[in-house]
């Protein structure tokens, strides 16, 4: 029998956005609880937020080092941590509890430099420790369905690649007021990208999820659209894959009238699929005779191994939770194989550092090209 894990958070304080998406994630499968958090950097918003979620007081923590501090010691202590503070400060989190022996959730981009992700792989493997980047969209069991068709070969081989990210939300000059909005186009919290970072990413590790393929080169635009930022809000890069294929992302948030916007057209020798994530219950796929299928999550046509994700039938829409509870029943899933002595690495059915290694070299190609003057840049996994 597997027996329920514990976890601790660090962000999802008061007001903040992904932290309380997470939490939600985890207790559709029943398989952890929360037991303890560092919310916010302030203590009294910690405690509110801790309060809110019934936590002891003991385990409501002023920082995120005490919480390791502590919890490494309790026999009680916390199985794994989920992480969900602005991007800046995802490494050093991230590193304090692989160090104290802890497995760890984080979302994405996983740092702020390619070097920072390859040290938490290194720390990872070092402590033997799971690490999962809690790239969304990977979750949806459209687009497991989409890699298995991929996989089996039935649109060929794939030599274009079409991803787009388009948002509005931050086409305004002043943003005051939004918590999410403010951190995010600010280069010290953000990081060196602010568009690209944050849903550029998105696309890259969607697509790597759906087709396998890894970006040899880019070659990357990275604009300011509203004046003053510091950070891009419009970038547009062309990409080389290593089986010879090309394709042409777009991730904006200064695109009024989107929401997110994410949609991703993959088109080989033999056919084409569309995968639209406002639209995830469906996925649209076309073979050689050119006719358009329209297939819907839950209905017969979905393979067994993405449809044992599925939760509701046809119908009843899931969404995004959904898509990140199944992030957490794999990652989950690998924490009680590490326990029981059972866990062998082709177990991992989530997006790992492997993945965030990849979002890295991805962002730092394309920074390096823009600042080249849009030239064809290597990416360093390439190599
Ligand atoms: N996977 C996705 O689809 C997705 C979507 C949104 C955000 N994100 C990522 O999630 C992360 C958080 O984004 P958000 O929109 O929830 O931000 P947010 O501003 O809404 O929340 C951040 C929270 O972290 C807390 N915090 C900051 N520094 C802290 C520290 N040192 N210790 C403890 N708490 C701290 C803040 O008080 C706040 O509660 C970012 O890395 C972002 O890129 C991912």
């Amino acid at each position: 029998m597997k027996r329920k894990f514990r976890y601790g958070m660090v962000g999802g304080g008061p007001g903040s956005f992904i932290g309380d998406a997470h939490r939600r994630a985890l207790w559709i499968d029943n398989a952890a609880e929360l037991v303890a958090g560092c919310f916010s950097r302030s203590s009294d918003k910690c405690k509110v937020t801790g309060t809110e979620l019934r936590l002891d007081e003991d385990r409501m923590y002023a920082s995120y080092s005490e919480m390791a501090e502590a919890e490494v010691k309790r026999e009680d202590k916390i199985d794994f941590v989920v992480v969900v503070t602005p991007n800046s400060s995802h490494f050093e989190i991230c590193k304090t509890f692989l160090e104290a022996g802890f497995h760890v959730a984080c979302d994405k981009p996983v740092t702020t430099t390619l070097a920072d992700a390859l040290e938490l792989q290194r720390l990872a493997k070092e402590r033997d420790l799971l690490f999962l980047v809690t790239y969304v969209y990977s979750g949806y069991v459209t687009v497991r369905q989409a890699r298995e068709m991929i996989d089996r070969g039935e649109i060929g081989e794939i030599r274009v690649i079409q991803g787009e990210y388009a948002q509005g939300w931050l086409a305004d000059e002043d943003v005051s007021g939004n918590k999410q909005a403010e951190w995010r186009i600010c280069k010290d919290l953000s990081g060196a990208t602010n568009a690209l970072g944050d849903i550029g990413t998105h696309i890259e590790n969607l697509v790597y999820r759906m087709t396998g393929l890894e970006i040899t080169e880019v070659l990357a635009n990275m604009e300011m659209k509203v004046p003053g930022r510091e950070i891009d809000d419009n970038s547009t890069v062309l990409v080389k894959y290593n089986n010879g294929a090309s394709g042409s992302y777009w991730a904006s948030q200064v695109a009024r009238g989107h929401d997110n916007g994410l949609k991703v057209r993959i088109y080989g020798e033999k056919g084409s699929i569309v995968f639209v994530q406002e639209e995830s219950e469906k996925l649209w796929f076309t073979l050689e005779d050119g006719y358009w299928r329209e297939i819907h999550r839950g209905q017969g046509m979905i393979y067994p191994y993405p449809a044992s994700f599925e939760r509701l039938p046809s119908g009843h829409p899931e969404g995004w939770f959904e898509a990140m509870a199944n992030l957490y029943r794999g990652f989950t899933n690998c924490v009680h194989a590490k326990e029981q002595g059972t866990f062998n690495k082709d177990m991992v059915d989530y997006p790992d550092l492997v993945d965030g290694i990849h979002g890295m070299a991805f962002i730092e190609a394309c920074l390096e090209s823009n600042e080249k003057g849009n030239v064809w840049t290597k990416v360093a996994t390439a190599d």
